[in-house]
């Protein structure tokens, strides 16, 4: 006799694992929306799409959770179908969002970043320009009073 609940009961194990992997993809779910820059955003979503590939692919497998319910359960085919059309959606979304983070990323944000550059070039030439008056001058008064 085996006390191996996935041996003894794989409807339950079924669920188990569903369930634990529902709050892994919540937990990342979470750090998506939490994202505080473009660039954590990108890393974010990378992380969200590596695991939800995988975790919708578990259920939709012949022996997977939404497998389960259509046999056990004809009543919510319906909604089976909604949500396996809303795991293509959303992968569509993710690939939307980090392309747009790229764009901005790309364009403006590193449009802005040339101008700050550019500042801090003409900031540095500024003073170096007030340094060379500032020791012309002096050297001169010295100069005058020696
Ligand atoms: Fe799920």
């Amino acid at each position: 006799m085996t006390t191996d609940p996935a041996r003894d009961n794989p409807l339950g194990d079924t669920r188990e694992q569903t369930l634990e992997q529902h709050r892994h993809i919540r937990q990342l779910a979470e750090r998506l929306g939490d994202a505080a820059d473009l660039v954590q955003l990108l890393q974010r979503l990378q992380e969200f799409r590596s695991a939800a590939v995988l975790h919708f692919g578990d259920e939709e497998a012949p022996e997977g959770f939404f497998e389960v319910v259509r046999s056990r359960a004809g009543r919510h085919l319906d909604k089976l179908q909604h949500l396996e059309r809303e795991h293509q959606a959303f992968l569509g979304e993710i690939d939307g969002l980090a392309e747009r983070a790229r764009a901005v990323l790309a364009g403006p944000v590193a449009e802005l970043l040339r101008l700050a550059g550019e500042l801090a070039r003409q900031l540095n030439d500024h003073e170096a320009r007030e340094n060379e008056l500032l020791l012309d001058a002096l050297y001169l008064d010295l100069g005058e009073e020696s």
